[in-house]
């Protein structure tokens, strides 16, 4: 029997969140650091000054300890997508040149790359609509023209991992930038950015950090940050940069960080403090106990799947098991079906490409898993 690994969570009104990999719930450290942001707001005297500069620096922060980044090679997003279309902007283009991109990625990874369409960039889609592809596939894709590879970490629609470290060790043997979707990754699964060659990486904060929507990041490895020209001035940038006494000066600060290319949001505290919470809440747990807590809890539900009327989708066992675990029930027609009766139990999973999508994390139980495996063996 696993309990849950951190009670502060919920409650969930008498139902089951199985579905991490739409949205995670705001711990409680996270929804009291909304609070007091609200609280803020409402009576300004108890907004300091100090905050305005504080708690970006405070969510940078906690977000690199988590990656195993510096803080320099931090910007701060609202969005996944975000960090992509800077890298997509940013670069500078020449027609004939190529992206090349993974056939079944989840749209936000493709899209930033097709608006380069005018300039003459074209995206090749690479395997067979289902994503699976390794680092031979990806070598093999790239011509003289190729520019960038970018993919997803965890493939959202199919629910594998990617070994990451062997693909971006092919990019960078064919000096191609690596870029990564971490987005059903990051806060699940243990990563650290030096030990690999990627190049940039996105990720936004509402899944598996358990932050607000609107929130994200990115990181930068300097060499590729040095290529990007994405203007991204802000006054209270360039402000805290010279002092606060020096308000009147037009002058642009000489801002070589990854701060440079931050989503524009003075003082968005009403979400960069929960993420902070959350994520520091989550990198004192520790992921390697997270990644642990949830497998243990995916073994559980691939178990009980034997003998039933359900076959797993995704991979069973190793590396390129995520926290997606993907089910049909043999006969597929019936898996809507299926949805809907797990919906009215109030056990929240979700039904993508008519696969049924399984995503437990670290505020799940054994309890929950049993829930979810009762259900479906009375639907079925
Ligand atoms: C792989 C992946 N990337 C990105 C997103 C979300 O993109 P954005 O943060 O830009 O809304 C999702 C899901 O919503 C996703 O599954």
């Amino acid at each position: 029997m696993t309990a849950a690994l951190d009670r502060r969570f919920g409650p969930f009104d008498g139902g089951v969140w199985l579905n991490c990999a739409h949205q995670g719930p705001l711990p409680h450290p996270a929804r009291d650091a909304a609070l007091d942001a609200v609280a803020a707001k409402t009576a300004p005297a108890r907004m300091t000054d100090e905050a305005f500069t504080d708690v970006p620096a405070r969510l940078r922060s906690a977000l690199a300890r988590l990656i195993g980044a510096n803080d320099d090679d931090v910007l701060l997003a609202n969005s996944t997508s975000y960090t992509l279309n800077v890298v997509a902007q940013g670069l500078a283009w020449r027609a004939g040149d190529e992206v090349v991109c993974v056939d079944g990625d989840f749209p936000a990874t493709v899209l930033p790359w097709r608006t380069l369409q005018d300039k003459g960039v074209r995206v090749k889609l690479i395997g067979d609509g289902d994503a699976r592809i390794d680092a031979d596939t990806v070598a093999a894709a790239i011509g003289p023209r190729t520019r960038v590879v970018c993919l997803s970490w965890v493939f959202s629609f199919f629910g594998h991992a990617v070994d990451i470290a062997s693909i971006a060790r092919a990019t960078r043997e064919h000096d191609v930038w690596c870029v990564i979707n971490a987005s059903q990754a990051v806060g699940a699964r243990p990563l650290n950015v030096a030990s690999l060659d990627i190049d940039a990486l996105a990720c936004c904060g509402f899944k598996w950090l358990c932050g607000p929507y609107a929130t994200g990041f990115g990181w930068l490895r300097p060499q590729l940050r040095a290529q990007l020209d994405y203007p991204q001035p802000h006054w209270l940038r360039a402000q805290s940069a010279r002092g606060l006494d020096r308000a009147l000066d037009y002058s642009l600060p000489d801002n070589v960080t990854a701060s440079a290319f931050d989503v524009f949001a003075n003082a968005n505290f009403f979400n960069y403090a929960p993420l902070a919470a959350a994520v520091e809440m989550l990198g004192d747990i520790g992921i390697e106990r997270i990644a642990a807590h949830d497998q243990q809890l995916i073994d559980e539900l691939i178990q009980s799947l034997e003998g039933s009327k359900y076959e797993l989708l995704s991979p069973a066992s190793g590396e390129q098991r995520s926290t997606l675990v993907y089910l049909s029930h043999r006969d597929a027609a019936a898996n809507e079906r299926i949805a809907q009766g797990l919906k009215q139990r109030r056990i929240a999973i979700a039904q993508r490409e008519g696969r049924l999508r399984v995503a437990p994390h670290l505020y799940n139980s054994t309890a929950d898993i049993t829930r979810l495996t009762e259900a479906l063996s009375e639907l079925g």
